[in-house]
């Protein structure tokens, strides 16, 4: 019988990529999707015709119970905070007669729970790294009775980190479960770059760092903007999920899933200050910025503009992957972030109706 693989989110960015990836690898296998725009869905229909749109969204739980109950593989996408979503799906794979498998998509804003919690670190670089091969049980482990508040500097993250209500409730998922749910963490750091969904998809931090700067007409730095994150190309990540979604189907091999689950998706790491200045550079060029080099503002001018742009742009966020790369052969090769800024500016500019310098 052909897989079962029910994805949520698979008109966005990273989402949409996979859905492109896995119809045009396993056209044989049985693929359905929830989506909640009906635009949406008819760009679906017309482009993957063999796909099954179930109408709807993750406020659904009884929707999303019943399908993930019936799907081999589960992919959520689609939110990485909607905790009912992710208990429902959980639910649902428990229900299973066999075992199914989730692979959650989380977020690397996980890992800077440091600098999140000391806002005169912002812009500044942090050493701390972490990696998902020996360091992965500071990923998997959660709070315990003799420790039911980690702080992060005991090898656990802490339970008010971002993100990590949702990462604990799929945790438990397998620990509560064990013969029936099987699960794998993917957390993307900066994704960059086109998805080849046949809409209109865009990323989260860059895009919306240029909204502020485009508005400003100025490019600015926080204390220099020596803080660094991983990056990843949207077509990059997908190759991954189609990497643990064939995994999945074959049950292999065990080192994937649950306690080992977790899954950096990084394919090399980046200076933000080389970002915003080259940003600067490209604004200034296409008429769209004052000065071809950022401007230096204090952390508390950023923060009256922009609440909680700091952590966008400012913070640091490293883990590496070692686990897909060696255990999937997972091989993200493209190193396209600064080159990508001039087709995101264009993007950006757009949707805010500025004109660009001919
Ligand atoms: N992009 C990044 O740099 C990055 C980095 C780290 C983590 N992540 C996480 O990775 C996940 C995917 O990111 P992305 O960049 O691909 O996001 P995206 O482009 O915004 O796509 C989100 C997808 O989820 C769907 N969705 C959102 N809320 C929904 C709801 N309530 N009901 C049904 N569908 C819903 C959207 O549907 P519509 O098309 O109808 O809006 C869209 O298909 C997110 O959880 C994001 O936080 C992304």
């Amino acid at each position: 019988m052909a897989p079962k693989i029910f994805i949520t989110g698979a008109t966005g960015l990273i989402g949409g990529d996979y859905l492109v990836g896995i119809t045009q690898k396993h056209p044989d296998w049985e693929i359905s999707t929830l989506i909640r725009d009906p635009t949406k869905a008819k760009i679906v229909e017309e482009h993957f015709p063999s796909v099954r749109i179930v109408h709807g969204s993750l406020a659904n739980s009884g929707l999303l119970e019943r399908e993930s109950k019936a799907a081999d593989v589960v992919l959520n996408f689609a939110n990485c905070d909607h905790l009912p979503a992710a208990e429902a799906i959980v639910r649902g794979i428990s229900q299973r007669d066999e075992i199914g498998t989730l692979i959650h998509t989380s977020g690397a804003k996980i890992i800077a729970w440091e600098m999140e919690s000391q806002p005169s670190t912002w812009g500044k670089f942090m050493p701390r790294r972490y990696n998902d091969m020996e360091g992965v049980e500071e990923l998997t482990r959660g709070p315990s009775e003799a420790n039911p508040n980690p702080t992060g500097f005991d090898n656990i993250l802490p339970n008010w980190a971002a993100h990590r209500d949702v990462d604990l409730a799929v945790l438990d998922g397998f620990r509560k479960h064990r013969s029936k749910v099987r699960t794998a963490i993917v957390c993307p750091p900066t994704v960059y770059g086109p998805s080849r969904f046949p809409g209109f998809t865009t990323s989260i931090q860059i895009p919306r760092l240029l909204n502020v700067v485009l508005q400003l007409g100025q490019a600015f730095t926080i204390n220099g903007n020596e803080n660094k994150w991983n990056k990843v190309h949207t077509q990059d990540i997908s190759v991954l999920y189609i990497l643990l979604t064939e995994a999945a189907v074959s049950n292999q091999p065990v080192e994937l899933w649950n306690e080992k689950g977790y899954h950096f998706a990084e394919g090399g790491e980046f200076i933000w200050g080389d970002v915003i200045r080259r940003i600067a550079e490209l604004g200034y060029q296409k008429g769209l910025l004052s000065s071809p080099e950022p401007v230096e503002l204090p952390n508390a001018t950023v923060h009256q503009f922009w609440r909680g742009g700091q952590m966008n742009m400012s913070s640091t966020s490293l883990g590496e992957s070692q686990r897909a790369k060696q255990l999937l052969g997972w091989n993200p090769t493209r190193d396209e972030l600064l080159e990508d800024l001039d087709r995101t500016i264009d993007v950006e500019a757009e949707i805010l109706g500025l004109s660009l310098k001919k």
